[in-house]
């Protein structure tokens, strides 16, 4: 039993040896697939986001074109403040709260922080980019990644320099158009001054989780990977078997009877690779041997 359990123990060792590099194979596979998939999903993702972010940031800079070049210099004329139509910010923030109503995941957002309308105070994440736009005056516009009342979103900022224009509504606020005044008063939103980072703007496309789908391509990708191996697997196991364990074991067992004295079975092989000739090698041998027992015997008898 002990050397029928040794000789197993050999017999699978090549199988085994098959085996083992196999599953190193697939390990090494493994490690090399997990930062790839998640390198290839943030860039898509990216990708993916900022192509919405160009859209959306040129659409809304489009809509205050309609304002600088169409109803501006058409209402100003006759003395219309009416703020929609004379006022770029105030047409893309209304038109930011009209698209929020069909498509509330985007962010569309213009902040001060002397704002005529409260809700235009900035948050955490804007009043950071007011700090940067302030302190850097070149700085015409920033496209990073932020997280804004807990979803992440890609965001594209720029700073709001007040122009002379401003000052006819967020100047002195006793001569603001009165429709302003009344509906904002005249505490918050006034007295800037030409040439001032008073505030921003920041569009932002929410961007998909990362992680997750990074998390899921990788479980796809492993399936895929284990499924290829599994059948690699039963594959080479079948075939190393059959090629190669199988006929060893055939030879070994004809080799441990010639070396009990039985030369009576013959080795035959229609192989031409290394098994064949070592079942050849074998079958010389064993012929030799009975040609020498007959000469001995002949020996012995003359
Ligand atoms: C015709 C009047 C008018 C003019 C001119 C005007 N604005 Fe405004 N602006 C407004 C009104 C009204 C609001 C508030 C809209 C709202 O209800 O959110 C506003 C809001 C803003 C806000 C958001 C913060 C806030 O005050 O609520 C910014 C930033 C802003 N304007 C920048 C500018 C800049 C820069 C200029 C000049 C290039 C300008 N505005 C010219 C009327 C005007």
């Amino acid at each position: 039993m002990v050397t029928n359990n040794k000789e197993s123990n050999k017999r699978s060792s090549i199988s085994s040896k098959f085996n083992q590099s196999l599953l190193t194979l697939f390990l090494v596979l493994v490690l090399i697939l997990i930062p790839i998939v998640y390198y290839l999903t943030k860039t898509q993702v990216l990708a993916q986001a900022n192509k919405e972010l160009t859209l959306l940031v040129d659409m809304v800079k489009s809509v205050r074109n309609v304002v600088r070049e169409d109803t501006r210099p058409h209402f100003t004329p006759k003395g219309e403040f009416f703020p929609v139509v004379v006022s770029s910010t105030v047409m893309a923030k209304t038109v930011a709260e009209k698209f929020a109503r069909v498509r509330p995941e985007y962010y569309i957002k213009i902040f001060s922080d002397n704002p005529l309308n409260a809700d235009d105070y900035p948050d955490e994440l804007e009043k950071e980019l007011l700090q940067r736009f302030r302190q850097n005056k070149e700085l015409k516009s920033v496209v990073e990644t932020g997280v804004i009342r807990g979803q992440q979103y890609l965001l594209s900022s720029a700073p709001a320099t007040v122009k002379k224009g401003c000052l006819l509504c967020h100047g002195d606020p006793a001569r603001a158009p009165l429709a302003i005044s009344k509906k904002y008063g005249t505490q918050s939103g006034y007295g800037w001054t030409v040439g001032n980072v008073i505030g921003g703007s920041a569009v932002g496309v929410p961007l998909e989780n990362i992680n997750a789908i990074a998390v899921e391509r990788t479980l796809y990708a492993l399936l895929a990977l284990a499924f290829i191996f599994g059948v690699l697997y039963v594959y080479i196991n079948t075939t190393v078997r059959r090629n190669i364990i199988s006929p060893i074991r055939e030879i070994a067992e004809k080799a441990k009877k010639i070396s009990r004295g039985d030369l009576g079975n013959a080795l035959e092989t229609d192989r031409d690779d290394e098994i064949g000739e070592l079942s050849n090698s074998f079958e010389m041998m064993r012929r030799s041997f009975i040609s020498l027992v007959r000469r001995i015997k002949a020996n012995n008898t003359a």
